[in-house]
């Protein structure tokens, strides 16, 4: 009997800016194998029947994105460590006929970085810019993969104190006015707010100062519109080595497309430079 093509599919509100379908179709046409994934736009109060529906729809799994990372969350029959950790999943599929839901942005968080900067998790104290969705993620990576002293700072105390609360020991909660006392030691910093992001209020602003760090920091930001944010092109100026926000959107797609389709695809130059052309660099 001939395999039935297997279907997957990214949500969110809006999503005809989303890359995935890029991602995932370029995997599926070098693979070779016959499945199809696309974006499916999906109001919020619309979430609930599609996730019922999807089975009998036929489809293997899919992607979640903003802003339904935390309703599905809530919606799944079981979920995986990570998604337990951070309290939102991005990525679902069936096992025994229950609705699964998993969270790979830490998975491709740490990815980027081990592929561009091996060892990273042994650089000393990391610096988190941000409390949001994105920093929990980004927290749950840094404390899997043993770093001992997490700092988060962000505009909002509050938040900061709540996230470093809900990950627990060796991670601690700041205003953003302490950074200069942060990064003096710091061997990682890390921006998950949308500060520098290209159309974003603070667009063109640097969320902090990397000519506070010594000079064996590493620097990495989440976002990658533009691939070169103001923080990684102060970073870079002063000699430091720093990681674009791409490779994590990349590697974060890794962990779905092997569920759904049974290979696990590989994150090549030829996938990243696709995407670089598409976001116009
Ligand atoms: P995400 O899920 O992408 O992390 P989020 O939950 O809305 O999005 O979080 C956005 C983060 O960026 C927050 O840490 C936010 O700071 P506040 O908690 O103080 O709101 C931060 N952020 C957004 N715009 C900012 C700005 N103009 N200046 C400083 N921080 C900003």
């Amino acid at each position: 009997m001939a395999e039935v093509a297997r279907r997957a599919f990214v949500i969110g509100h809006p999503i005809a800016h989303s890359r995935s379908p890029m991602i995932h179709g370029h995997w599926l046409k070098t693979l070779g194998l016959d499945g199809s994934y696309r974006a499916i736009d999906v109001a919020p109060q619309d979430l609930g029947a599609f996730l019922s529906s999807l089975a009998e729809c036929g489809f293997a799994g899919g992607n979640v994105t903003i802003p339904h990372k935390e309703a599905a969350f809530a919606a799944v029959g079981r979920c995986d460590e990570a998604a337990e950790a951070i309290g939102a999943i991005n990525t679902l599929w069936f096992e025994d006929g229950i609705l699964c839901g998993g969270n790979t942005d830490a998975y491709g968080f740490a990815a980027n970085l081990d592929a561009r900067a091996p060892g990273w998790a042994a650089n000393g104290p990391a610096v988190v810019l941000g409390a949001g969705g994105a920093a929990r993620a980004v927290v749950h990576a840094l404390k899997a993969r043993g770093v001992a002293d997490i700092r988060i700072a962000n505009r909002t105390l509050a938040r900061a104190e709540s996230l470093a609360a809900r990950f627990g020991a060796g991670i601690s909660a700041h205003a953003s006015g302490a950074l200069a006392d942060l990064l003096g030691d710091a061997g990682l910093l890390v921006n998950t707010t949308s500060l520098g992001m290209q159309g974003k209020e603070g667009g063109g602003d640097l969320p902090a100062d990397p000519a506070l760090l010594p000079a064996h920091a590493l620097v990495t930001d989440i976002v990658y519109v533009p691939l070169e944010t103001p923080l990684l092109a102060a970073a870079r100026r002063r000699g430091l080595k720093t990681v674009d926000g791409l490779g994590m959107l990349l590697h974060q797609a890794v962990p779905g497309f092997e569920r759904w389709f049974g290979h696990r695809p590989q994150v090549t130059a030829e996938l990243r430079a696709l995407i670089v052309a598409d976001l116009g660099g």
